[in-house]
């Protein structure tokens, strides 16, 4: 059995390596899900205890919902969706702990504490109960963040870090009564309490985090979420929930690395809660002084001498399903001898690799995906930008030294000569403030959905002589 453990572990591993490019990230899942089959099956074969009907009432009913949650769930919501599938991780792994623990036949012996069980456990069981109830809470924050539930923290400034510190002592209390205490009447109300402080904490650890700085905490959560199911791993003295546990709880870290790299904040803000803004809109979001509209005959006689073309995609491009039109604008330009690249910011859309996946859907080659680094430092050289439903990361006011999403890198789209940003109205993006790009003199704005928008340009396009 050992060597099917070995085996699933190394499914695993090469199959997050093949996740990390567009090209195999496909066969990536395959691989992860043939590791996981082959991990479940395993852990069934040698389980000496296997309550069947649990099992599979547990596989079709788990199965059954999530299988009818995927469906139904449009590629717009996939962030609210991982952002709910991380909590119900981590409450799996603390509900699997509190159960371990309150049934433990060794605990049923007055005066026999956890603490006797050995360090391992008397670590183990309290970090799986606070990791995993923190996640679960802080993960349905964000859930609700996400589908713009304006959520926010009661306390502001130092304030909000001696409530969170406070919270943080009172678990390390109750996990340190649980471990000492003899009598299993009191470490039912230790286990109790322990999970209550710590969903609380989750709760109070999300809700100052808001606007552009969501990605963040979502791939943390994630993070978080492997964690619970290693230290889980322990209180099971399972080794394959170890490795899987530490392998998202790794992976989710490194993501959540290149996250902040991405938004240029710092880890330690991020862990210790105190990051950012709430999304609330801010007053000025709508107040433009000289905006300039056109229409797709305008965009289209703009685009009839340029030789260069930067196309951003943002979120609105996911909304209106946009990817298949914006291909078939970029084909009909390069045959009219126009250079055409497509600038990929990290963050744009709601989910890591969101603009990647989408114009991948569409066979965009790959070497017309330009990552931000790369491209910026040619918008200056270059005739038109279309923005297409991008806000926040095209967004100046990142340059500013204060404001939500102050210090954030930008695609430096207000550098080309001209700038044509589709959207629907004059609308904030996700972090809810105002953008000066669109009161710029080279800005032109096409008020329409991305989709309806980009199908007039190319008709217009293929009319020109
Ligand atoms: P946003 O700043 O959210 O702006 C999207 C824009 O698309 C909106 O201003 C909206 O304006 C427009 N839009 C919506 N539907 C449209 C449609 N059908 N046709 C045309 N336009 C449409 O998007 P972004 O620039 O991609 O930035 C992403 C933001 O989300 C960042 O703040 C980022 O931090 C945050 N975020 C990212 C992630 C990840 S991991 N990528 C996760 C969570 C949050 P109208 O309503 O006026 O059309």
């Amino acid at each position: 059995m050992i060597y099917l453990y070995l085996l699933a572990t190394l499914l695993f591993v090469f199959g997050i390596k093949r996740l990390t490019s567009v090209k195999t990230c496909q066969q990536g899942n395959r691989i992860s899900e043939l590791g996981m089959l082959i991990a479940v099956v395993t852990v069934l074969l040698i389980g000496s205890h296997v309550n069947w009907a649990v099992v599979v009432a547990g596989i079709l009913v788990g199965g059954g919902v999530g299988l009818v949650i995927a469906k139904r769930t449009p590629t717009t919501q996939m962030p609210e969706m991982v952002a709910a599938l991380n909590g119900f991780g981590g409450v799996a792994s603390a509900l699997v702990a509190m159960a371990e623990l309150l049934l433990a036949p060794q605990l049923q012996v007055a005066d026999f504490s956890l603490g006797d069980l050995g360090v391992v456990p008397a670590v183990a069981f309290p970090a799986t109960i606070i990791v995993g109830m923190v996640t679960l809470t802080g993960s349905f924050v964000a859930y609700g963040k996400l589908s713009g539930k304006k959520l926010s923290h009661p306390l502001q400034g130092s304030s909000r870090h001696y409530l969170h510190a406070a919270l943080g002592i009172a678990a390390i209390g109750c996990a340190t009564w649980m471990a000492l205490t003899g009598s299993h009447a009191m470490t039912t109300v230790a286990v109790i309490l322990l999970a209550l402080v710590a969903a609380v904490l989750g709760v109070f650890l999300v809700m100052p985090i808001g606007g552009a700085d969501m990605p963040v905490v979502v791939s943390l959560l994630n993070s978080y979420s492997g964690v619970a199911a290693a230290f889980a791993g322990f209180v099971t003295k399972e080794p394959l929930l170890i490795v899987v546990g530490a392998l998202v709880g790794a992976s989710g870290l490194i993501l959540t690395q290149i996250m902040c790299k991405a938004m240029n904040r710092s880890l330690a803000n991020v862990l210790l809660g105190g990051m950012g803004d709430d999304s609330a809109v801010a007053k000025d979001a709508k107040d433009y002084k000289s905006i300039k509209q056109a229409g797709p005959e305008e965009v289209a006689m703009l685009l009839d001498g340029a030789s260069s073309c930067i196309i951003v995609p943002g979120y609105g491009l996911a909304v209106a399903q946009a990817q298949h039109i914006v291909k078939d604008l970029a084909d009909q330009l390069q045959k009219r001898g126009c250079q055409v690249r497509y600038a990929i910011h990290p963050v744009a859309g709601r989910m890591p690799g969101h603009m990647n996946v989408l114009l991948a859907e569409s066979d965009v080659p790959y070497d017309q995906l330009w990552e931000m680094d790369r491209i910026n430092g040619d918008f200056k050289n270059t005739d038109v930008v279309i923005i297409v439903g991008a806000n926040d990361v095209v967004n100046p006011a990142a340059r500013e030294p204060t404001g939500p999403i102050a210090g954030m890198p930008i695609l430096d789209v207000d550098q080309a000569r001209t700038v044509v940003v589709i959207k629907r109205s004059l609308s904030p993006g996700y972090a809810g403030i105002r953008n000066p790009l669109f009161d710029m003199d080279n800005c032109l704005m096409v008020f329409m959905d991305a989709k309806e928008a980009l199908e007039g340009i190319v008709k217009e396009v293929k009319e020109l002589k």
